[in-house]
């Protein structure tokens, strides 16, 4: 199974609308060109999209990709050490286009620049900009400072700030079809293996009034589904506002087809919640709820905050009021001072919950925090990636047989865009979150949920043909 939280697609600015009027583009002179390739989680993907709206609005243009580019971001991520080796990778790649063209500038924004921000210039000297996950609102400014530096001299904001909402920025949005919004910045949960809290700082909320302004405008734009961001996200809250209530809040925005959120906490599953979730027709029937391990004392020591049976009571009262509610999760094998025993009580969980699907993880001790002060990384690398791969071709089968009973089934699919395979196919998702492919029939168009008869499947995939099609279809 591959890491599908880790978005590999690099983000074109030309492919977001653009929304706002640029005050600085003087007139005659060809605005700068920026680039801006993402990865990591899908905050991270949003938070390229509210970069790209704050230089779009300070004159700045879409490159076509970095050859044409007078400023390349990486906004990176530094949740395991793979993803930080893959970024200084590229970064030096990257480093090309600033030997062709010298006055071309390079930064490394987000979550890895706050975490390497004192070894970066030993190990990527070349980058001119680093810039945290807090100082975007200072973009225009950096960019203007590392452009008039002396060669080497580094235009670096890493401050956490824990005020910024980035309330009243409009994000320039990648995709028409799906919105994604922040509601949350932050962590305050210090799991032990996490490094969230040391790289985005504390937990705060965005205002209710924001997040319900950036929805109205994803709706116009275009979108159909909304899906709300934050790294626990159901821990939302801003003054007497929780996340039940701006969940409801959303759902009932005029236009908004569909709604998910991603990553909820277990512990702060709230009754109120499911409730919301059981009785608003928008809010789709599937969560991602990380579980990380299925032993107790691995909870204990990763500090998730509840027990195995605490979790399986929770899956117990979502599915028993949430209808075909399709779960996945995320687990991480290898943790400090995980047995045989312990392992075994994960492949016992997954074999019990029996997910949708599941991102599986080797642990990655990361600087900073509690594990890698604590807990010796003391399970053996052969080890971590056998207990890996026996968990993924188990959870492969168990995605086979959540998909197998599709077949026949008539789905309802929100057209994404076409197959990436095939551009006689279009490629959606249903309200579970499975991927469909369907041939475009007459009148078909992206943006449209039609009615798919689903005739074959893969562990991952639906394969189907259109059976009706909404109002919406005029021919
Ligand atoms: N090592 C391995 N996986 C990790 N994750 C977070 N930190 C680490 C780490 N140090 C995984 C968790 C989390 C997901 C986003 O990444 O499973 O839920």
């Amino acid at each position: 199974m591959t890491e599908s939280l880790v978005a590999d697609t690099p983000i074109n600015l030309l492919d977001l609308v653009d929304d706002g009027p640029r005050p600085d583009a003087a007139p005659g002179i060809r605005p700068r060109r920026v680039y801006i390739e993402t990865y990591g989680c899908q905050m991270n993907v949003a938070d390229s999209e509210l970069m790209a709206g704050i230089l779009t609005r300070q004159g700045y243009d879409a490159a076509t990709g970095p050859e044409d580019a007078d400023v390349i971001l990486i906004n990176t991520c530094a949740v395991r050490e793979r993803a930080e080796e893959r970024v200084l990778g590229r970064a030096a790649t990257l480093n090309g286009h600033k030997k062709e063209r010298p006055d071309v500038l390079l930064g490394i924004c987000g979550c890895m620049a706050e975490h390497l921000r004192e070894t970066i210039h030993e190990r990527a000297p070349f980058v001119d900009l680093i810039i945290g996950p807090d100082a975007y609102r200072r973009l225009p400014a950096l960019i203007e400072q590392a452009a008039g530096a002396e060669e080497h001299e580094l235009a670096i904001d890493v401050r956490l700030d824990k005020a910024e909402t980035y309330e009243g920025l409009t994000p320039l949005r990648r995709d028409g079809v799906n919105g994604w919004i922040t509601i949350q910045r932050g962590c305050d949960k210090f799991c032990t293996f996490c490094i969230v809290p040391f790289t985005r700082g504390r937990e705060r909320g965005v205002p209710p009034r924001e997040i319900l302004r950036q929805a109205r405008e994803l709706v116009a734009q275009g979108a159909r589904s909304v899906t709300l961001l934050g790294q626990t996200v159901n821990s939302y809250r801003y003054e007497d506002v929780d996340f039940a209530d701006l969940l409801r809040a959303v759902a009932q925005v005029e236009g908004v087809e569909r709604i998910r959120f991603t990553s909820p906490y277990p512990v702060d599953f709230t009754p109120k919640l499911i409730e919301v979730m059981a009785s608003e027709p928008r809010v789709c029937p599937y969560i991602h709820l990380p579980v990380q391990s299925g032993s107790d004392r691995m909870l204990k020591e990763m500090r998730r905050g509840h027990t195995i049976a605490e979790y399986r009571q929770l899956v117990a009262d979502l599915r028993a009021a949430i209808p075909n509610l399709a779960l996945s999760t995320d687990i991480i094998v290898g943790f400090p001072g995980e047995t045989d025993e312990d392992y075994q009580r994960t492949v016992e969980l997954i074999e019990e919950i029996r997910y949708d699907f599941a991102y599986l993880f080797k642990y990655s001790e990361r600087s900073g925090t509690y594990a890698h002060k604590k807990l010796p990384d003391d399970v053996p690398e052969a080890v971590k990636g056998s207990r890996l791969s026996r968990l993924i071709e188990i959870q492969e089968a168990i995605c086979l047989e959540k998909t197998t009973p599709y077949v026949g089934r008539i789905v309802q699919v929100l057209i994404a865009g076409e197959s990436r395979k095939s551009e006689h196919d279009w490629v959606g998702k249903t309200d579970t979150f499975k991927t469909t492919i369907m041939p475009k029939v007459p009148g078909s168009e992206v943006g449209q949920i039609v009615s798919v008869q689903v005739e074959e499947v893969t562990s991952h995939t639906l394969k189907g043909h259109i059976v009706t099609r909404d109002e919406s279809i005029t021919s």
